[in-house]
């Protein structure tokens, strides 16, 4: 038996609770199926969906939650995986339509397991979780349109949420200028201390803007789609790049073409779940290289599995600062 997040939907009701769960319950052991200790999950915006039932995130009923997990491959029918190995996880359908990782064990596909990078602890990883993976995603999509530190300030919308965060830590250390957009104005110490040049008010882009504004940033993270989406694209330099990674003020784009066909600029749409596995270690590379430990560790809060469920509440309701991770042994 294990303990696992377990969201049920019936003639009950929609609800997720811990549970004991049997081993007999875990995915079939096929042909390259790895089960997996797992030492921590996290909570994502996806993860508050899901646990929440907010949007249909999970596709069968009942499934253990979790889009992510960091932990320790306990037997394995791949090629690539033994017992001992540390591994990571990131989406795939993990915790939407496949059995998900706030969980105490998982099996899972050994070809969706990338090897936790050197320097990087199974807490950390998963103190990054999908959002600062999806954070470092978007840089590197940036990074490859040929955006550099000297081409002028990068925008990060939802600063204070897990993507934006883990997006401002890496953007400074690697030398941009950051300019942060918060709806919490009392966070802009601690978004300074995580490396904010500026911290701008969420207001200032959420409402419904112009075609083309001024010229402002070389580069965009952008968290939150709609308008603000729309507002950091009219803003966005000659030939800058915008990259697009998720929805929380809503999965609409309200925008115009000018951006694109007067200022010839990009937007960049960035799928953390299906990512190929290449760039997916890149990226962890990347994180392990480039994450100052100490922000990473300071925009971090541990919780146990039995807090889980209400954190997905708070997640959805901003209530959340920075990265949450779950001791699932705790
Ligand atoms: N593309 C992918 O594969 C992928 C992967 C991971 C996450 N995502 C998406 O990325 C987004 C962020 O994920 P996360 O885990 O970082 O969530 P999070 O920790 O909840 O961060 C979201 C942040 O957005 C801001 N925000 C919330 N509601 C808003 C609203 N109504 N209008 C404007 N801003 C608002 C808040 O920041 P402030 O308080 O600072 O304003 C909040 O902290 C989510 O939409 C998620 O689904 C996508």
């Amino acid at each position: 038996m294990f303990k696992a997040l377990l969201v049920e939907k019936d003639d009950a009701g929609y609800r997720a609770s811990v549970k004991d769960i049997a081993d007999a319950q875990l995915p079939e052991v096929a042909e390259g199926a790895v089960t997996v200790r797992i030492d921590y999950s996290t909570i994502n915006y996806k993860d508050g969906l899901a646990i929440t039932g907010k949007s249909p995130v999970v596709r069968k009923f009942p499934l253990v939650a979790g889009i992510d997990f960091a932990g320790v491959v306990e037997t394995s029918h791949h090629a690539a995986w033994s017992p001992g190995d540390k591994v990571v996880l990131n989406g795939w359908g993990v915790g939407e339509s496949h059995s998900g990782g706030l969980a105490q064990r998982a099996r899972v596909k050994g070809d969706w397991l990338v090897a936790l990078p050197d320097g990087l602890s199974t807490r950390q990883a998963m103190a990054i979780g999908t959002a600062g993976y999806t954070a470092m995603l978007s840089v590197l999509a940036l990074e490859g349109h040929g955006l550099t530190p000297a081409s002028g300030d990068v925008l990060v919308t939802g600063a204070n949420g897990g993507v934006g965060s883990v997006a401002i830590a890496l953007l400074s250390r690697l030398g941009y200028r950051v300019v942060a957009s918060t709806g919490r104005p009392e966070a802009a110490d601690a978004l300074k201390q995580l490396g904010a040049a500026e911290v701008i008010a969420r207001d200032e882009l959420s409402a419904p803007g112009k075609p083309l504004a001024k010229e402002r940033w070389a580069g965009v993270v952008d968290a939150v789609g709609s308008h603000t989406l729309a507002n950091a694209c009219a803003a966005t330099k000659l030939r800058g790049a915008v990259a697009a990674c998720g929805l929380a003020q809503g999965m609409d784009f309200p925008a115009s073409v000018a951006p694109f066909i007067l200022r010839g600029i990009t937007l960049y749409g960035i799928d953390s779940v299906m990512a190929p596995l290449a760039l997916r270690r890149r990226a962890w590379e990347r994180l392990a290289r480039d994450l100052d430990a100490a922000k990473l560790e300071a925009m971090t809060r541990e919780i146990g599995l039995a807090d889980a469920v209400a954190a997905g509440s708070d997640i959805l309701a901003g209530k959340v600062a920075g990265r949450l991770v779950v001791n699932v042994n705790a």
